[in-house]
């Protein structure tokens, strides 16, 4: 009898052990899930230091230049990005906000916050640029008002040929206070 009460016993210490290491092991897991998504940004910033800037990358279209001559406010546009290395083009659609012209100039920002990366939008009601993640924001000509941002949004190289508004694409490194083509 007493054996049989030894071996329930053993059988019950077994059972908990086993359920104590399923929970460990499910919180680990979590944990790990977690950090992950939340070092994101993170590694997006470390990753860009790797990055060498190959060419000073192709122009891409924005739209007519007249379409932009009265602006009040800025307007994002969507273009297309073309990047060549030895053996492949490769092509993506970005944003950028295209600026009401200065003295007949259009300036073109990058939406990337330097930061760490998120995209800053431009909001109509409060007459600036805010990013959505930290909360920086920025005056109309992407000057740096206030929030974690290091720098002033980038200016992004633009021309106008034959009546066409054209951007070099490029991004910028984040976390620094100065910009710095990454690629
Ligand atoms: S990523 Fe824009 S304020 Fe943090």
């Amino acid at each position: 009898m007493a054996v049989l009460k030894e071996i329930e016993e053993e059988i019950k210490d077994s059972l908990a052990t086993s359920r104590r290491s399923f929970v460990t092991t499910m919180f680990a897991i979590s944990g790990a899930i977690v950090g992950g998504l939340l070092a994101l940004p993170l590694f997006r910033f470390t990753t860009f230091p790797l990055k060498k800037v190959e060419s000073e990358g192709d122009w891409s279209d924005v739209g007519p230049a007249a379409d932009f001559a009265a602006l009040t406010a800025p307007v994002a546009k969507t273009i297309t990005v073309e990047r060549r290395d030895a053996w492949q083009t490769a092509s993506s659609q970005t944003a950028v906000y295209v600026l009401p012209a200065k003295d007949g100039v259009l300036k073109i920002l990058s939406p990337v916050c330097p930061h760490l990366g998120c995209s800053v939008q431009w909001q109509d009601a409060q007459n600036k640029f805010v990013c959505p993640c930290h909360s920086g924001s920025f005056a109309m000509d992407g000057q740096r008002l206030g929030g974690p941002p290091p720098r002033s949004m980038d200016a992004l190289e633009s021309k106008v040929e034959n009546g066409t508004l054209k951007v070099r694409y490029r991004y910028f490194r984040q976390l620094v206070n100065t910009q710095e083509p990454m690629a």
